[in-house]
């Protein structure tokens, strides 16, 4: 059975001060953790190292919101897989909307799959987000856009195992909207990108992949969310800053780990 994982995506939110504030308020409100869910939170690369430091002893790990393919040299601004491991992070969210629609020069997929394979070989695992937009959607090409992001995304990664690799689906017209996927929705998406992974990377090792959800997860939608069969948990943006609302989801994740006794 796999194990369900909650991932707070902090984007480019909170100073010093109040970052450590939340992981105060987290530690306190997520004591002891569910023994079964993984918890993680990706604040911005220069809170990794001190974040590193609140979270010591909690149980609650850490993850980076993006690196750079290449593993030193003439990148100005850029952060190496081996400069985030330094720091004790485990994750690296890759590939999010933001990046690929929004900031800068718009990441694709070639650098994507560069990055998934960098993050691999320095023994990290890569969240990698994929989705459609909402044209996309309309235009019925939803399942088409998540199958090219992902077999794009794992060239060169076909040997991959499970617990090497996080999947997050992410419709982008879900993102900070407070428009949900539907339970439905999410997942028909994620079955799509499970049936995908198998053909990919093999049954087993899709078998074992977690795909969480992400897109205006909330705590009065994440538990019906998360109980579909294909949905291991979520990858969680705005409710990710309040420590109420992301140990509240969190939590709802825990029940749908609970194996269900037999009558
Ligand atoms: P949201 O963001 O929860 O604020 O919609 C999710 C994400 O971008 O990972």
């Amino acid at each position: 059975m796999r194990r369900k994982f909650v991932a707070g995506n902090w984007k480019m939110n909170l100073t010093l001060a109040p970052a450590r504030a939340l992981v105060a308020a987290l530690r306190e409100r997520l004591s002891p953790l569910p023994p079964n869910v993984d918890v993680a939170v990706c604040p911005p690369f220069v809170y990794l190292f001190p974040m590193a430091k609140s979270l010591d002893g909690s149980g609650l790990q850490l993850g980076a919101q993006n690196a750079y393919e290449e593993p030193e040299g003439a990148f100005t601004g850029e952060v190496s897989v081996a400069m985030i491991a330094d720091t004790g992070a485990r994750y690296v969210i890759l590939g999010h909307s933001e990046r690929r629609h929004t900031i800068g020069h718009h990441e694709d997929d070639r650098m994507i799959a560069r990055r998934l394979r960098a993050v691999r070989a320095g023994k990290l695992v890569p969240i990698l987000c994929i989705g459609e937009t909402l044209a996309e959607r309309k235009a019925g090409q939803t399942n088409d856009v998540l199958s090219f992001q992902l077999a794009a995304a794992l060239i060169g990664s076909e040997s991959i195992t499970a617990a090497e690799l996080i999947i997050a689906y992410e419709p982008v017209w879900a993102i900070g909207t407070g428009q949900n996927a539907t339970p439905a929705q999410a997942q028909d998406a994620h079955a799509h990108i499970r049936r995908d992974l198998r053909r990919i990377v093999g049954s087993a090792t899709a078998d074992g992949v977690r795909i969480l959800y992400g897109g205006s997860v909330k705590p009065d939608n994440a538990a019906e969310i998360f109980a579909q069969p294909d949905v291991d948990g979520g990858l969680i943006g705005g409710a990710s800053l309040s420590a109420d609302s992301f140990a509240a989801i969190v939590r709802a994740a825990a029940p749908a780990a609970q194996p269900v006794s037999a009558r």
